[in-house]
């Protein structure tokens, strides 16, 4: 099984290098500390991996996972304003989609961040608060962690994805309290 050696960057290999440089440039810095982040979830190859080899299954889910999601989001007043304010459900709803697909691509790398960064921020423009946000990514999860179940082969297979999907929602977590 290949594993990530301690001190070895699996999604940022120049991070580590420039770490040690004084005069490294900030952004690198960040990414070394996004290192450590992934080290400290136990996020790795194998996870990536294993996110492909999920992707089918999650787009054969992907009307009911979204559904849920606003289904439980709109009954929250504040956050059907906030909704309807800046957006709507059936743009959400699309975006929403494109968002949790491309987490099973498996591609955690500066794109994919700095992506996030900017859901984020867009987040913090319409007032979202985290509090929400987090409710927002329990919800998500408790819908992927149903359908793993309905899915998978085995008891192990079913431990090893909800492992894997709850360490990249997590990931997801941890961006947005930047
Ligand atoms: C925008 C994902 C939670 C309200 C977006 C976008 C994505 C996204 C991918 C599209 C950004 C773009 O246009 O490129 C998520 C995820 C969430 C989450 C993964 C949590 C698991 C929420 C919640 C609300 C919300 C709880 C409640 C109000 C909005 C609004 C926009 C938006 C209003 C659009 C802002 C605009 O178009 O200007 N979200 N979202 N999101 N989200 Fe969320």
């Amino acid at each position: 099984k290949k594993r990530v050696a301690p001190h070895e960057s699996l999604f940022f290999p120049r991070a580590a290098e420039q770490a040690a440089d004084p005069d490294s440039h900030h952004s690198i810095q960040g990414e070394e500390e996004l290192n450590e982040q992934m080290r400290m979830i136990d996020l790795t190859d194998d996870d990536l991996e294993l996110l492909r080899r999920m992707k089918p299954v999650m787009e054969r889910n992907i009307d009911e996972i979204t559904d849920r999601f606003y289904n439980s989001l709109i009954n929250v007043v504040k956050l059907e304003q906030i909704i309807v304010k800046h957006s709507s459900i059936d743009r959400l709803k699309q975006t929403l989609r494109e968002h949790i697909v491309e987490i099973f691509d498996g591609n955690v790398d500066n794109r994919y961040i700095s992506k996030r960064l900017v859901i984020a921020n867009i987040h913090k423009k319409v007032g979202l608060e985290p509090k929400w946000y987090l409710s927002a990514f329990q919800n998500l999860q408790n819908v992927f962690i149903r359908v793993i179940y309905n899915e998978a082969f085995n008891d192990t297979e079913r431990l090893t994805m909800v492992q894997t999907v709850t360490k990249l929602l997590n990931l997801e977590q941890q961006l947005v309290l930047e």
